[in-house]
């Protein structure tokens, strides 16, 4: 990393060569078309300029084939492009089962990570290198976005919507970390920096910073302590979904419509429980908004999720 500003980051994801070969491609493209329509405009204006003897008189001549053929190579192209361009932006969506999961938050001005084993971090991201690394995004307050351009990934954190995005590191090293999106005074530095690192050296960080208490033991004490358990885990006076095993599948509506649990689904069922209530349930639920944290959904979300990932493991 250099100060300054960079014209041409470096390519340090598995992302990044394909972007560029896509962007570099449309460069040339357009370059060489906007340099033989300026050739065109030149010639003609040379050939037809006041007193010479260039033929004015104006006959139309067609020729099908030549049109035909413009328009279909024309038509080829673009689609070509449009596919190639979709084919990235679908990869960059979906992110591959066994990438490390990172909870970041956005808020007025920092950047916030926090580590499945708690370990946090504050305008720094560590990452190793080789993996790829799943950051969800939250925001406190405002938007933000998430911009790597090392990575060539961008993402906004939205409030009140969980987002995420995907990379694979290839080369160690640091890298800038960026929000793209005007958030306010200090949106100029809000800043961070990406340290990606050989996997044994990122082991090695991780067990020095220690973390203490896990991103969903954290969330599990935010359960019981707001109340959920008292539902959730059975027993109680008020009949809820028990949760272990929910993430990840599909649940039966109370419309009966189905929806997937995923972090999206967790997320408004706290926020707004009665949107989507599950088939068979009053629709008791308080809604949280406002008495949970953005940081504090994350933990309560990774809790969740983590009851299904064990469910499996066993
Ligand atoms: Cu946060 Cu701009």
């Amino acid at each position: 990393m250099s100060g300054g500003i960079q014209f041409l980051p470096p390519e340090a994801s598995s992302l990044a060569p394909q972007v560029d070969w896509l962007f570099y491609t449309l460069l040339a493209f357009s370059g060489g078309l906007g340099l033989f329509l300026t050739a065109l405009v030149i010639g003609y204006a040379v050939k037809y300029r006041a007193g010479s003897s260039a033929d004015r008189s104006g006959r139309v001549a067609r020729n099908t084939p030549l049109e035909i053929g413009w328009t279909t190579a024309t038509l080829v192209i673009a689609f070509a492009l449009f596919g190639w361009g979709a084919y990235i932006f679908v990869q960059r969506d979906h992110p591959p089962a066994d990438a490390i999961e990172i909870a970041g938050l956005g808020k007025q001005w920092m950047w916030q990570f926090r580590h499945a084993g708690g370990q946090r971090e504050i305008d720094a991201l560590h990452i190793p290198v080789g993996r790829p690394i799943l950051v969800t995004l939250g925001s406190q307050d405002v938007i933000h976005s998430f911009f790597v351009p090392a990575f060539r990934v961008k993402q906004d954190a939205v409030p009140g919507r969980s987002t995420r995005v995907w990379f694979t590191a290839t080369k160690p090293g640091k890298y800038r970390l960026f929000c793209a999106e005007y958030c306010g005074t200090a949106h100029s530095q809000m800043l961070g920096t990406v340290y990606a690192m050989e996997p044994q050296d990122f082991a090695a960080w991780l067990k020095q910073e220690g973390g203490g208490q896990s991103l969903a033991g954290s969330g599990e004490r935010l359960f019981s302590s707001l109340g959920c358990s008292g539902c959730h885990d059975g027993g109680g006076t008020v009949r809820a979904p028990n949760l272990r095993g929910v993430f990840g599948r599909p649940v039966a509506l109370s419309n009966s419509t189905t929806v997937m649990a995923d972090e999206r689904y967790i997320r408004d069922s706290i926020l707004q429980p009665n949107k989507q209530v599950a088939a068979g349930y009053d629709p008791v639920m308080p809604s949280f908004d406002g008495l949970i944290e953005e940081s504090e959904l994350q933990e309560v979300v990774a809790y969740i999720k983590s009851l299904s990932t064990q469910e499996g493991s066993r």
